[in-house]
């Protein structure tokens, strides 16, 4: 008797495993892992590190597309210069100058934006260090920063041409920087306010027009100075803040959509968790409703990576964009606990200062770790050093899974050690 009912336990302990694709005594190396908004890859080079991307068969990369929303902050800007009078040219000397904001140099979606600004303005040269001898599409585009470059003699860039009101200008980028403090901190805002206080005493009246890689710096710059003169102001992100500056004359940003981001970092780990398709509740509705329209992503099955696509938010739009963290009615609706039991994540922020991860994407993605049924960990990391970040992950056992926003971009390595 004692013998079948030990039987009968062992029965049900297998049967209760089994639902669990990932129960107790999982080895950490085989727990999902999903990298986010930092995609693993060579800072110099671009190159995806697919170690990282194939750490196990768990492992997903989430994003954005950051070509096709480089190409769209352009496009942006250039409609906007097009649509205006001569009167752009602020202080007459033909010139539309401009100033660009560069967040990080060795980050694809920095380089993708710099080179999409270029491209589209006219500015762009080859990138020598490719060996590129022509700009023949936007991934040509050498992406250096140039420092000043008032006569326009920069390497990096040379000057473009665009006609607006039947007159024709010179483009020329009068100044660019990496926005990199003094700690090492990338995208940093504060250091974007320092740069045009710089850059307007010197040579202000210069400038017409501000591009920066995202609102964070792009806001820093449009308060600090051009808010008050008018100096038409681009940024990235659609955080809300920036959004809400559209009222008060910041000319555009693009949204990455968060909120499908945050939506596709949480859920690809639920699916990887519950040992079911990884497509569930993404192009296949689960069994709440949860599904994401075409429009809104893709997925490269070859490189584990979903890409969110992006939007152009302007003035013309921006009303309904306003609240960046509001979660999404066609993914918002609640898993049960019955199919979808709670589990414990953990989950890193690289830089407790970024506007862009902290203001839009952290509120997303607690709208949907509920949804999802996740208990997740949030850690923030100071944007400086991985340490900083992998010595808070002092038992990874006590978790199911991981999602990880690395400092640079060429660190997955120090991660996989620790779960190694
Ligand atoms: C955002 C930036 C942010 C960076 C952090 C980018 O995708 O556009 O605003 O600073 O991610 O890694
Ligand atoms: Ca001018």
């Amino acid at each position: 008797m004692k013998k079948i009912l030990a039987v009968v336990l062992a029965l049900m302990l297998v049967f209760s495993l089994g639902c669990t694709a990932f129960a107790a005594g999982v080895p950490n190396a085989e727990k999902p892992v999903i990298w986010f908004n930092r995609q693993p890859s060579n800072s110099q080079t671009g190159e995806l590190d697919m170690d990282a991307l194939t750490w196990n068969e768990n492992t997903y990369y989430v994003g954005f597309d950051a070509i096709q929303g480089a190409v769209l902050q352009g496009q942006m800007i250039v409609d906007y210069l097009q649509a205006q009078g001569a009167e752009i040219d602020r202080n007459g000397d033909g010139i539309i100058g401009y100033v660009l904001c560069i967040g990080d140099v060795g980050h694809n979606d920095s380089i993708a934006r710099t080179r999409g600004a270029r491209l589209a303005l006219g500015t762009a040269v080859p990138d020598s260090a490719q060996g590129k001898t022509e700009v023949g599409d936007i991934n040509d585009v050498d992406p250096t920063p140039i420092g000043t470059n008032l006569d326009g003699s920069a390497s990096s860039v040379k000057d473009g041409a665009i006609t607006i009101g039947g007159q024709e200008f010179v483009v020329r980028e009068l100044a660019s920087q990496e926005m990199k403090n003094n700690s090492g901190a990338t995208w940093d805002a504060p250091t974007a306010g320092n740069a045009i206080n710089t850059w307007s005493a010197a040579f202000g009246d210069q400038i017409d027009v501000v591009v920066s890689n995202n609102d964070g710096m792009g806001m820093a710059i449009f308060n600090a100075w051009s808010k008050e003169i008018g100096v038409p102001t681009f940024g990235y992100d659609a955080n809300s803040d920036a959004v809400a500056a559209i009222a008060d004359g910041y000319c555009g940003t693009i949204s990455q959509n968060a909120d499908v981001q945050a939506y596709l970092t949480l859920r690809t780990l639920r699916n990887a968790l519950d040992g079911i398709d990884i497509m569930t509740g993404i192009s296949i509705p689960d069994a709440a409703g949860n599904v994401l329209s075409e429009d809104l992503y893709f997925y490269d099955e070859a490189t584990r990576c979903f890409y969110a696509l992006n939007g152009a938010v302007t003035a013309a739009n921006y009303e309904a964009f306003l609240d960046a963290t509001a979660p999404n009615p066609a993914f918002s609706n609640q898993l049960s606990e019955e199919d979808a039991a709670v589990k414990n994540v953990w989950l890193d922020i690289f830089n407790s200062t970024d506007n862009f991860l902290n203001a839009t994407y952290l509120p997303q993605l607690q709208n949907y770790d509920k949804v999802l049924n996740l208990n997740v960990e949030y850690v923030k990391g100071d944007g400086q050093t991985e340490g900083n970040i992998i010595d808070r992950l002092a038992n990874p056992d006590a978790y199911e899974g991981f999602c990880i926003n690395m400092v640079k971009t060429d660190n997955a390595a120090s991660y996989m050690a620790k779960l190694s």
